[in-house]
């Protein structure tokens, strides 16, 4: 059966559309009639209808930094759990991070994640690692991957140490036209740290991780690149392109803003975390250990260079880092708690509530920002909003005020420093694969995913 999502706030920035308007699609999930303007389409008999009045229409939105743990760790998250967190939070496609146990190193990993794909309400990509094992020496094998479809490597959670390597990663990359995503981090100043160095560290005893740390690798990986550049050490067709996760600090956003500027071909993606928690807040807070990630926490400084590259464009897209663990791994002493919080739960509604009610960005930068840049960055097709497209779309109440609770989270984990905040603006589902996948019970008349 057709479904006509009636008179909604479409908003796609590649289709050039911010206006009211209807969209019908067909039963095999293909855009039949896209009708802009105030006269709602005629439903034909029978025909479900979704009242979208004072609602968004987005093209799906994507979140390029995830880790859904499995294979190895499913007692954190699967991928069923992952994706079915990933749909209530309004995302139609996510990347996912090859740091599970074993990493995802080799094609028999990629092909294990794309196995168990097909089913889901959303869309894996996967990101295999730079090295063997993550361990930041040999690198994989580049091109077997490329061929299994993977467009980019990374040894998120770590960072690759030695230059030499990185080097080579480098220019193997650039052979095949694939992204480095980088966890920028000097593991030689980060070593045993817990949260961000200074006052609030200091009156909790903790150790600290200096905030120089991100920046100081940021800085070696586009010396490299500079120089790769400068004397074309690189494939003659081919520029390398790095893109820098979770970047956090106000030193690691200048030296991207100065590479933009250069003309290097250089992308960094930011976290809602980042954007709206300072270190202050993990000193405050009860369950500290949930408010412990890497990069850490870090000072209001910090915060408001984040908030800075946001509205000024230093900043490509918005990425969660969710990275579940379980309550063992958190309801501990903070020195001993894992790493990583969830995050696609609440990334739309802190997006809305913390940048675009605050007015720090538009509401066009957001979806920009959480869908239009993350796929552009790992060359995925742009999402039309067009007659004989695939329908691919997520739902947004931008006046809905909601708590988040535990007992919502559709993630097996519930490691998030935002229980108990209140957001305006959620995600009531998305249309992907044909179909509609509500957010939470009741809020539209579908399934949850
Ligand atoms: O806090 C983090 N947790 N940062 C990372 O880069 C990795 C992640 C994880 O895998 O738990
Ligand atoms: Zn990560």
């Amino acid at each position: 059966m057709s479904i006509v999502f009636q008179e909604a706030h479409i908003i796609s920035p590649s289709d050039g559309i911010d206006a009211r308007g209807s969209i019908r699609v067909s039963d095999s999930g293909v855009i039949e009639t896209l009708s802009i303007g105030e006269t709602p389409l005629e439903p034909y008999a029978e025909e479900k209808v979704i009242a979208m009045r004072g609602k968004i229409l987005s093209p799906g939105l994507f979140d390029m930094h995830c880790h859904f743990r499995e294979p190895g760790q499913e007692y954190k998250e699967t991928l069923l759990s992952g994706s079915a967190a990933a749909a209530a939070g309004g995302f139609t496609g996510v990347a996912l991070m090859p740091n599970t146990t074993p990493v995802i190193d080799s094609p028999l990993g990629v092909t294990f994640i794309g196995y168990h794909a097909g089913n889901l309400p959303v869309d894996l990509e996967v990101i295999a690692s730079m090295t063997e094992g993550s361990r930041g020496e040999k690198l994989t094998a580049f091109g077997s991957l490329k061929a299994y479809g993977v467009r980019a490597v990374s040894d998120d959670g770590t960072a690759i140490q030695a230059s030499q390597s990185m080097r080579l990663a480098f220019e193997y990359a650039s052979n095949f036209d694939m992204l480095i995503i980088q966890h920028c981090e000097d593991r030689s100043l980060t070593t045993g740290g817990v949260m961000n160095e200074g006052m609030w560290s200091s009156k909790l005893g903790l150790k600290g991780i200096p905030d120089i740390s991100e920046a100081m690798m940021l800085a070696r990986d586009l010396m490299l690149l500079r120089w790769l550049e400068e004397h074309k050490l690189h494939d003659p067709l081919c520029r390398p392109r790095y893109h820098a996760a979770h970047v956090s600090t106000a030193a690691s956003l200048q030296l991207i803003r100065e590479a933009k500027r250069d003309g290097l071909q250089v992308t960094c993606e930011v976290t809602p975390h980042h954007f709206t928690l300072t270190d202050q807040d993990l000193y405050l807070a009860e369950k500290k250990g949930n408010f412990i990630m890497k990069p850490p926490l870090t000072s209001p400084k910090n915060r408001d260079a984040v908030l800075e590259a946001l509205a000024d464009g230093t900043a490509d897209a918005i990425a969660t880092d969710h990275a579940p663990h379980a309550l063992h791994e958190k309801e501990c002493p903070p020195g001993e708690a894992s790493f990583g919080i969830i995050g696609l739960e609440t990334s739309l509604g802190l997006t809305m509530t913390e940048l675009v009610m605050k007015g720090v960005i538009t509401m066009h930068r957001a979806i920009e920002l959480l869908s239009v840049n993350p796929r552009r960055i790992l060359r995925l097709p742009p999402i039309r909003i067009r007659e004989g497209e695939k329908a691919n779309f997520t739902l947004i109440d931008p006046e809905a005020v909601w708590t988040v609770s535990a007992d919502h989270l559709r993630s097996k984990s519930a490691n998030t420093p935002f229980i108990g905040r209140q957001l305006k603006g959620r995600p009531m589902g998305i249309f992907h694969k044909g179909r509609l996948t509500a957010s939470a019970r009741g809020i539209i008349d579908a399934p949850e995913g």
